[in-house]
């Protein structure tokens, strides 16, 4: 009996994460899956200004520029868009980098980063060019 009932608890853990994982919405929009195309183009994007550059290669790239770590990919429009309509604006992203979200650390490994350098690094992410 108490083995039915765990199967019954592991089978609604295991349909409710994929469910989760399924569940690709950001505020009221449907964000797409990336495309082999976005995920090679978010590997190889690079901001045009060197400074730029260090920085974000030394925090954000290695969560953002890479496939499934649950971060929006750089590049990929969808998901930034959706974003930016949910938080409302550039400024509330500037936020959530600095505060942290939910799986975003706060800083972005980023601590000497200012509003002004999270909001170059995010208008280059939503772009994948600056
Ligand atoms: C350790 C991994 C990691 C690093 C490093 C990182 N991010 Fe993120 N970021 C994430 C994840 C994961 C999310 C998605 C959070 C979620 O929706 O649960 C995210 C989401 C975001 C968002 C959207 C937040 C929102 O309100 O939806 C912004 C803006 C952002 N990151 C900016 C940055 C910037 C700028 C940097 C570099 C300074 C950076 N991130 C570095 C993992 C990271």
């Amino acid at each position: 009996m108490s083995k039915i009932v765990l199967f019954v608890v592991f089978a609604a853990v295991i349909l409710g994460g994929a469910w989760f994982a399924l569940d690709g919405n950001i505020g009221t929009e449907k964000v797409p899956e990336p495309t082999a195309a976005d995920i090679a183009f978010a590997d190889t994007a690079t901001p045009a200004n060197p400074e730029l550059t260090a920085v974000y290669d030394r925090s954000c790239r290695s969560c953002h520029a890479l496939d499934g770590t649950g971060a929006p990919l750089t590049g990929f429009a969808p998901d930034w868009t959706a974003r930016l309509n949910a938080r409302g604006g550039l400024g509330a992203l500037v936020a959530s980098a600095r505060n942290g979200f939910e799986e975003m650390p706060a800083m972005g490994l980023c601590n000497d980063c200012s509003d002004t350098n999270f909001e170059e690094l995010i208008s280059f992410m939503m772009k994948g060019q600056n």
